[in-house]
């Protein structure tokens, strides 16, 4: 008996796509089978969105030939979005709700269940929306503007408004970067469920834990070339995919201690009330000081009053020795308050620090401007084609590294990072931890929120657990992974 193979449901051949001098793309093939979870991985800048983006037309590519189901497309340079638009939906690795429309409308307005005769049906529309909510079990109103809401759950309605959409093929670009792991449980089940119908996935992820739990097939691309195609997921493991994404073998670092324990603290918070309890906190010259926790245990909202970018609802924070230190910030959401995606590097990276760079009339002064933007990219190692290009066409690292660079524009003596290397690849990724390590070195105080016990331990000299609003336990210098993981998890 001859088994017959399926025919793929998405055939890209010999795709190419330049910006400017840019070769993002250069003869990439990329095949999906119905019903398959295929994970497109490669190291920031690779080609990822782009090749996705020309998949769904958002981006129309130089040259080549895409097939999705029925549609077949000649690639010539012009749009063929429209073209596909029944075939794919594409949730973007930047979020693209309407802030100043509510959930329900951001979840119905493109899709035909609710127009009826051109009208859209306003109450069945908050009805399907209401329901649609409750599978996902997401706690919002229909009528909320989507605006008002926190970033994982902005993410999560982009997700759901795409695979509402009932289409055979969806582009998943860096899904679950705001998302809990809660929330990225029921993502999951939710991918599973359209597999289990035949629908087909492209997921890109940097998470590469992720991408062997859901995925069933791995395509590597490096400089805008496909180095592995359609490899079984099973047949990988973590290091092979690293190294194949990098080209060579790459180190994974190990944390140093640079604490200055005989100096008094830098930055000091006593009695400070997050919620329910109360929280002392101090971070000293040269640590780096991790904060862990559930979502929702206040760890981010601990960090934003330590960087002055939060009121506490009582107590305060303060330097012992007289002067608050300058804190720079690394947000949480890049995409929202991290930077400006129209304008440049360097415009973005002065915004961090206006005041520092200007003459006495106010004027900044472009010379000094220039060097110490210069300066920051190159510690920072942010790869653009100039400082002036908008940020908005960078690689998702690349982005991150410039918000990296703003933090650093005032020359802080405390940095305060949230989800530093969320949408950040492995290599990208070890020179954030440098940077960091550096900046210890110096002098600087770190405090770092974040998820990945990984990237805790690779780090932290001092870990600290909260958990509903207060500290509830603290790891200090030479913890293990197990610790730290048994902490994080709440079981010690
Ligand atoms: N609109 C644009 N204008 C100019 N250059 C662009 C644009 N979009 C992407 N690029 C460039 O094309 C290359 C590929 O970028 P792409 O966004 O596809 O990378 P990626 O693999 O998705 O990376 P990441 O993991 O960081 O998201 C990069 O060098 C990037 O700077
Ligand atoms: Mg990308």
């Amino acid at each position: 008996m001859v088994v017959e193979p399926k025919a793929p449901i998405v055939e890209m051949r010999q795709i190419t796509k330049t910006f400017g001098s840019t070769r993002a793309l250069r003869g990439v093939d990329f095949t999906v089978l119905p019903g398959e979870i295929h994970a497109l991985l490669g190291r920031n800048g690779a080609g990822k969105s782009t090749l996705v983006s020309c998949l769904s037309g958002i981006v129309a590519a130089d040259s080549g030939r895409v097939r999705i189901g029925q549609a077949d497309i000649i690639a010539n340079g012009e749009s063929y979005a429209a073209a596909l638009r029944d075939e794919i939906a594409h949730v973007q690795q930047t979020p693209r709700l309407f802030d100043l429309l509510t959930v329900a409308e951001n979840l119905f307005l493109e899709n035909p269940a609710v127009r009826r005769r051109g009208w859209v049906s306003h109450r069945q529309m908050i009805a399907r929306a209401a329901q649609v909510l409750e599978t996902w079990g997401i706690e919002i109103s229909p009528t909320a503007l989507a605006g008002q809401l926190g970033a994982g759950t902005r993410q999560l309605l982009e997700i759901i408004k795409a695979l509402n959409r009932g289409v055979p093929v969806m582009i998943l670009d860096e899904p679950t970067a705001a998302l809990s792991n809660a929330e990225k449980r029921v993502l999951f089940d939710h991918v599973r469920a359209l597999k289990a119908q035949g629908v087909s996935f492209v997921y890109i992820s940097h998470h590469l834990d992720e991408v062997f739990e859901i995925a069933d097939t791995v395509t590597i691309l490096r400089d805008g070339q496909t180095v592995t195609e359609r490899a079984a997921v099973s047949s990988l493991d973590v290091e092979t995919i690293a190294d194949l994404m990098m080209g060579q073998k790459t180190q994974r670092s190990v944390r140093e201690d640079f604490t200055d324990a005989s100096a008094p603290p830098l930055l000091e918070a006593r009695g400070l009330r997050l919620g329910k309890g109360t929280v002392d906190f101090q971070v000293r010259k040269g640590e780096i000081v991790a904060l862990a926790g559930p979502v929702g245990s206040g760890k981010e909202d601990l960090a934003m009053i330590l960087a002055g970018h939060k009121a506490p609802l009582g107590g305060r924070v303060f330097s012992p020795s007289g002067k608050l230190p300058v804190i720079g910030l690394v947000p949480t959401d890049r995409h929202a308050s991290g930077y400006v995606g129209l304008l440049g590097v360097r415009e973005n990276v002065t915004l961090g620090g206006l005041d520092l760079l200007s003459g006495g009339l106010g004027f900044i002064d472009r010379g000094r401007e220039a060097a110490h933007v210069g300066d920051l990219a190159r510690r920072t190692n942010v790869i653009a084609a100039s400082l002036e290009q908008p940020v908005g066409q960078l690689s998702g690292g690349n982005q991150q590294k410039v918000v990296f660079a703003r933090a650093l524009c005032r020359d802080p003596q405390v940095i305060v990072a949230l989800s530093p290397t969320r949408g950040v690849d492995v290599g990208a990724k070890e020179q954030l931890y440098g940077l960091l390590r550096d900046l210890a070195a110096k002098g600087m105080g770190v405090v770092v929120v974040s998820d990945e016990e990984d990237e805790i331990s690779q780090l932290a000299n001092r870990v600290v657990i909260v958990f509903e609003e207060e500290i509830v336990g603290e790891l200090v210098g030479d913890y293990s992974m197990k610790d730290l993981i048994l902490r994080m998890e709440g079981v010690a």
